[in-house]
């Protein structure tokens, strides 16, 4: 392969060469099976090499090559219907399908702008990010992100969006888990309506749990109860990004759910075809599609939007998931996992905290436990960790976003076994041994 040259476009870490993946395993040429811990950008939630979605994929290859996405072919019947009867909520029963979760994110926001357009409310343009988040790498996603690294040589041409700080109970400024951590990020969120006119904020976007940005980031009990009061008292749409937490990573069928709320707009990707092929759903209500449709607005796809054999793959996923309990055995294996986590590392003075739902856990280094305080940026620990880990034959994925860093998460296929689990534990350990001294 020519990769020493010309892939990636730009050179990044190893250029680690995989031949075949298969199960909760990635092969090297030479044969060796890499653990997948991270069920590759969190993604293969079914484990891969599945030959019946292959086989799916082939036959709507075969029978539906392309067919424009508004148009109704057999696969996309049959992924609305399945998402429909399965996964969604009554209340977000419309379905738009993209390639990927960041033209998902901005789908959702453009529908969130659109819809108050089509109420007549176009004063309402200001959508609310947070200070750590990842919600794609568009433009307008990058922007209303809070990932600093990847707005690198962008961050001087992007439109600034208002931005309230993530819940974070570990860094409240209030103290570590501060009992008033709750009441403080819902009045700053109050303050930043307040700041901006609250007949100006469209949309409140953020991910319900945090994914690699910040680390398997869990907001503080209340929070997303006391976030969709003020949402519906100011009119504002909750627009929840569940790119890397739907489809069952966190235990439940969406992050959410976690939590007695319903966002207005759902994006989901990643989980949805599991790796197989390229597609994401945004996900609203009859309400919202209906107001946009009236004002004669439309929504544009994209030209592979919900493609066929996208589709198929996602049906045969959504059904594996469904036939083997996949979203149990994540809730159930990731509670092991977590045990396993803090039983190896809540003594260990360079690990802040474990946290995570499901089978999204990840850690936290600091060089000081008591203090927090964060091993120098040049140090590199994160991605040490990784590469120490991979000689090990366990792929784990760095998270951080510049300055939240030092992240390891976590988000295996929900196939793993406690076996794999106790292997993961056990190499990221000596991992961070080696790199940061007991
Ligand atoms: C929460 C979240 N939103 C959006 C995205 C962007 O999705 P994609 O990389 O499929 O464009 C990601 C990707 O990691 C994500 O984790």
């Amino acid at each position: 392969m020519t990769s020493e040259t010309n892939w990636p476009f730009i050179k990044y870490g190893d250029n680690t060469e995989i031949v075949r993946t298969k199960g909760a395993y990635l092969e090297t040429p030479k044969g060796s099976q890499i653990l997948d811990a991270a069920g590759g950008a969190i993604v293969a939630n079914i484990g891969h090499g599945r030959a019946r979605v292959a086989k799916a994929v082939a036959k709507a290859t075969l029978n539906c090559t392309f067919v424009v996405p508004p148009w109704i072919t057999p696969q996309r019947q049959e992924l609305v219907e399945r998402l429909q009867s399965d996964w969604l909520p009554e209340e977000l029963s419309r379905i738009h399908l993209t390639c990927g979760g960041s033209e998902a994110v901005e789908t959702a926001m453009k529908i969130a702008l659109q819809y108050q357009c089509a109420k007549g409310e176009e004063q309402r343009c200001n959508i609310i990010g947070r200070t750590l988040s990842y919600h794609g790498t568009t433009l307008a996603t990058t922007a209303v992100g809070g990932h600093t690294l990847r707005k690198a040589g962008l961050a001087h041409a992007l439109e600034v969006y208002p931005r309230v700080q993530t819940p974070y109970p570990l860094r409240c400024p209030l103290g570590p888990h501060h009992p008033d951590a709750t009441q403080y990020y819902l009045d700053e969120f109050s303050e930043c309506i307040d700041r901006l006119g609250a007949n100006t904020v469209a949309a409140y976007l953020a991910e319900p749990i945090i994914g690699s940005s910040g680390g398997a980031i869990v907001p503080p009990d209340g929070y997303w109860q006391g976030i969709r009061e003020i949402c519906d008292n100011h009119g504002i749409l909750l627009l929840l990004d569940e790119v890397m937490t739907g489809f069952g990573r966190t235990g439940k069928n969406f992050g959410y759910q976690h939590w007695p709320i319903t966002p207005d707009i759902l994006v989901s990707g990643k989980g949805l075809a599991g790796g197989y092929a390229p597609i994401a759903g945004v996900f609203s209500s009859d309400h919202i599609a209906n107001a946009i449709g009236d004002a004669n607005l439309n929504v544009m796809f994209h030209t592979y939007a919900a493609h066929p054999a996208a589709c198929a793959a996602a049906v045969e996923v959504l059904d594996i998931l469904k036939e083997e309990n996949l979203v149990d055995r994540a809730r159930d294996m990731g509670k092991l996992l977590n045990t396993r986590l803090n039983d190896a590392f809540s003594n260990h003075p360079h690990i802040a905290e474990v946290r995570g739902k499901g089978l999204l856990q990840a850690i936290e280094i600091v060089q000081n436990r008591d203090s927090l305080e964060p091993f120098p940026a040049d140090r590199n620990i994160a991605n040490r960790v990784v590469k120490e880990a991979m000689r090990r034959k366990v792929f784990f994925y760095g998270g951080g976003n510049g300055d939240v860093r030092d992240i390891v998460c976590m988000g295996p296929p929900f196939i793993i076994t406690e076996k794999e689990i106790d292997t993961m534990v056990s190499v990221l350990l000596d991992s961070v041994d080696a790199v940061c001294g007991k």
